[in-house]
């Protein structure tokens, strides 16, 4: 944490005026937000919603906004960080927050892997596929919200 503090990314945060903080978290907030969004309607389809809509049609649009949404989350939360990065040693929310990332994304990982994901745009899963594609998206809406929750929580600690 010290190091990161001290990089020349925590200097510039601190050093480019004012509004430079406020500026980076709402870019957070909107990388979070497009994340999130677009997670929350792959997840449900996964999750049996919709069943007339094809998985294809959904994810079509929601993975590129969900990656993009990610890589803007991580971009803006390692400026965010670099701020006043020793203030957050002992802070149990951070804990929380970087363990189910990571599981948020080990889970999507996974899912690109299985047969009926890579199958998607030429047949509909099998209801076996069906039960563990749905345990994928139960998984990766947990995931995410603990994120959200906890990101949120780092703050009042
Ligand atoms: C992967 C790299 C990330 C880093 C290094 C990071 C770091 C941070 C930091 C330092 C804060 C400010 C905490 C504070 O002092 O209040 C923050 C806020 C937050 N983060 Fe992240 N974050 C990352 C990704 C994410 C992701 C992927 C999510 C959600 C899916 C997320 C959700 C949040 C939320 C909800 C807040 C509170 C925003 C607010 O209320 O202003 N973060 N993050």
């Amino acid at each position: 944490m010290a190091w990161l503090e001290g990089s020349a990314l925590g200097h510039a945060m601190r050093n480019s005026g004012v509004w430079t903080y406020g500026l980076v978290n709402l870019t957070h907030i909107l990388g979070i937000a497009s994340l999130f969004g677009a997670m929350l309607v792959l997840d449900l389809r996964l999750l049996g919603a919709w069943r007339r809509v094809p998985l294809a049609a959904v994810a079509r649009p929601a993975v590129p906004v969900a990656t993009t949404g990610f890589i803007v989350a991580a971009t803006s939360g390692l400026c965010l960080i670099t701020t006043n990065a020793t203030e957050y040693v002992g802070n149990p929310f951070l804990l929380i927050k970087f363990p189910a990332i990571a599981l948020g994304l080990a889970n999507a990982v996974v899912v690109s892997r299985l047969t009926a994901w890579k199958a998607r745009e030429t047949r509909d899963p099998t209801p076996h596929e069906r039960r563990h594609l749905a345990v994928a998206g139960a998984i990766s809406l947990l995931s995410w919200l603990t994120a959200i929750a906890s990101g949120r929580l780092i703050g009042y600690w």
